[in-house]
C-alpha cells in the first residue's frame, strides 16, 4: 500500500552546513583541500546516508521478503520504506512500478532484453540521441544484433542541442521505443523530454528517459512526463553505489516477461516450469543490495529538505559563474553551450590535452573527470579525443569555482611558459 512521504520541514539552504554534512569535503589531497568537482561521475554522500548503511548492518541485517522472523520483518520495512520514497519522489502511481536495480545501466538492460528481445522484429526501429551515454547505446545495439532491429540517431549541432528537425523522418511508424537521455552527462544540455515523448507516443513507440544525470538537479514526475520508462542511479543522488531505479508503466511491466531468473521472482518452481511473483519482483531476482536500498531513503530525504528549486538555483549559480570565467579564459572552449544547461561545464583547452589537465589539477586538489565520459559519439560529432569536465552539486561554493580556475592558470604556465 502507498503511503506519502514524510513531509519533512524544508531546510534553509546554508552552504556551511550543507557542507558540514558530507565529510569527505573535509579530506585532502595532495595536501590541499579537496575541490570536488566529479559530481556528474558520482556525488558525494551525506552523514545521515553513511549512518543509514552502518546502522542497516548493525541492527537490521536479515534477508529480505524471506524470513518470518521479527529481523528479517524489518529488513523488509526497511527496503520496501525505501521504495515508497522512490515511489513518491517520482510521483510513480504504484511501488509496484518502481523495480530496484544495480544501477540506470541495468534498468536499461531489462528494458532491452525483457520487452525488446520479446517484442522486436526485424526491421523494427530503436531511435536514440547523439548524445547518449553508451549505457543507452549499447543495450540496444545488442538487442538489434538478437532481433534484427535497426538503431537510428538523432543528431545534435554545434552547441549540443538536438536537431528536432530531423525528427518527423527518423520518428515513424517503424520506431518501437525512443530511448533519449534527460541531462547529457558530456554536456549539460536539458532535453525537452515532455515533448519528445509525446512525439514518440504519436507514432506508437514507447518512450524511455535516462534520467541518472537529471535526478540529481531536477524534479521528475513520471506522471506528468507520462514515460513508458524512467530510469537512474541512487550514486548520482547522494545515494550509494550499486542501487538503481527502473520505473516502468504498469501495464507494459505486467506483460513483460522476467529477464533474470531466480529467487524471490518467482511464487512457484516446478521442473515442468515455473510461474512469476508479481510485480515488482517479478524482476528482482536474487537478494539485492538490501543495505543501500534501505540507506537510499536517507538521501532522498536531504534532497527533499532541501528542495530541487533551492538546489537548481544554487547550481545554476554556480554554473553561470563558472561559465563566465571560462569565457574569459584565453584559449579554452567550452564543448555544450546549450541554453539552460545545468551543472556540466565540459571544456578543451589549446595545446594541452584533457588527461594533463585533470592531473595538473588533481596536484591542486581539484578533482574533475577527463576523457570521453562514456560518450564516446559526442566527442566524435565534435572532433576530439576528450574534454575536461567539471561538474556541480549543491555543496559547491564559488570558492571552489575560483580554486578551479587558479589550478587551470598554473596548467597555462606549465604548458605555454
Ligand atoms: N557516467 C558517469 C560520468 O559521467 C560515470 O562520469
Amino acid at each position: 500500500m502507498n503511503q506519502p512521504l514524510k513531509h519533512l520541514p524544508l531546510r534553509a539552504y546554508d552552504i556551511e552546513s550543507i557542507r558540514a554534512d558530507f565529510p569527505i569535503l573535509h579530506t585532502r589531497m595532495h595536501d590541499r583541500p579537496l575541490v570536488y568537482l566529479d559530481n556528474a561521475a558520482t556525488c558525494q554522500k551525506p552523514a545521515v546516508t553513511i549512518a543509514a548503511e552502518k546502522h542497516y548492518y548493525e541492527a537490521l541485517n536479515a534477508n529480505i521478503h524471506r524470513g518470518v522472523h521479527l529481523l528479517s520483518q524489518q529488513a523488509t520495512d526497511a527496503y520496501e520504506a525505501s521504495r515508497e520514497a522512490v515511489r513518491a519522489l517520482m510521483n510513480a502511481p504504484s511501488t509496484q512500478d518502481i523495480i530496484f536495480t544495480r544501477g540506470a545501466t541495468e534498468g536499461i538492460n531489462l528494458v532491452a532484453q525483457s520487452w525488446g528481445r520479446s517484442t522486436l522484429k526485424p526491421g523494427d526501429e530503436i531511435l536514440v540521441t547523439h548524445m547518449e551515454h553508451h549505457s543507452n547505446i549499447v543495450p540496444w545495439q545488442l538487442l538489434c544484433e538478437q532481433t534484427g532491429a535497426v538503431l537510428k540517431v538523432v543528431p545534435i549541432d554545434d552547441d549540443g542541442v538536438l536537431d528536432l528537425s530531423t525528427l518527423d523522418q527518423l520518428l515513424t511508424e517503424r520506431t518501437k521505443l525512443f530511448g533519449m537521455v534527460h541531462v547529457s552527462n558530456a554536456l549539460g544540455t536539458v532535453n525537452p523530454v515532455a515533448e519528445l515523448i509525446r512525439r514518440a507516443h504519436a507514432v506508437g513507440a514507447l518512450a524511455l528517459v535516462d534520467g541518472a544525470q537529471a535526478i540529481a538537479h531536477t524534479a521528475v514526475d513520471v506522471q506528468a512526463l507520462d514515460c513508458d520508462f524512467y530510469v537512474f542511479s541512487a550514486h548520482k543522488l547522494y545515494g550509494p553505489t550499486g542501487v538503481g531505479v527502473l520505473y516502468g508503466r504498469h501495464s507494459l511491466l505486467e506483460k513483460m516477461p522476467p529477464w533474470q531468473g531466480g529467487g524471490d521472482m518467482i511464487s512457484l518452481v516446478r521442473f515442468t516450469g515455473s510461474r512469476w511473483n508479481h510485480l515488482p519482483y517479478k524482476f528482482e531476482a536474487g537478494t539485492p543490495n538490501i543495505a543501500g536500498g534501505v540507506a537510499l531513503l536517507s538521501a532522498i530525504e536531504y534532497v527533499n529538505a532541501l528542495g530541487y528549486d533551492a538546489i537548481a538555483a544554487h547550481e545554476a549559480d554556480l554554473l553561470d559563474y563558472a561559465t563566465s570565467q571560462a569565457e574569459a579564459f584565453d584559449g579554452l572552449r567550452i564543448v555544450g553551450k546549450a541554453p539552460g544547461k545545468v551543472s556540466i561545464l565540459s571544456f578543451v583547452m589549446d595545446g594541452v590535452h584533457p588527461h594533463d589537465i585533470g592531473t595538473i589539477l588533481d596536484m591542486e586538489g581539484v578533482a574533475i573527470r577527463t576523457g570521453h565520459h562514456c560518450a564516446m559519439p559526442v566527442m566524435e560529432r565534435y572532433g576530439i579525443p576528450a574534454t575536461a569536465r567539471a561538474s556541480f552539486a549543491l555543496y559547491n561554493t564559488r570558492a571552489e569555482v575560483d580554486a578551479l580556475f587558479a589550478a587551470l592558470t598554473k596548467v597555462v604556465k606549465l604548458f605555454r611558459g
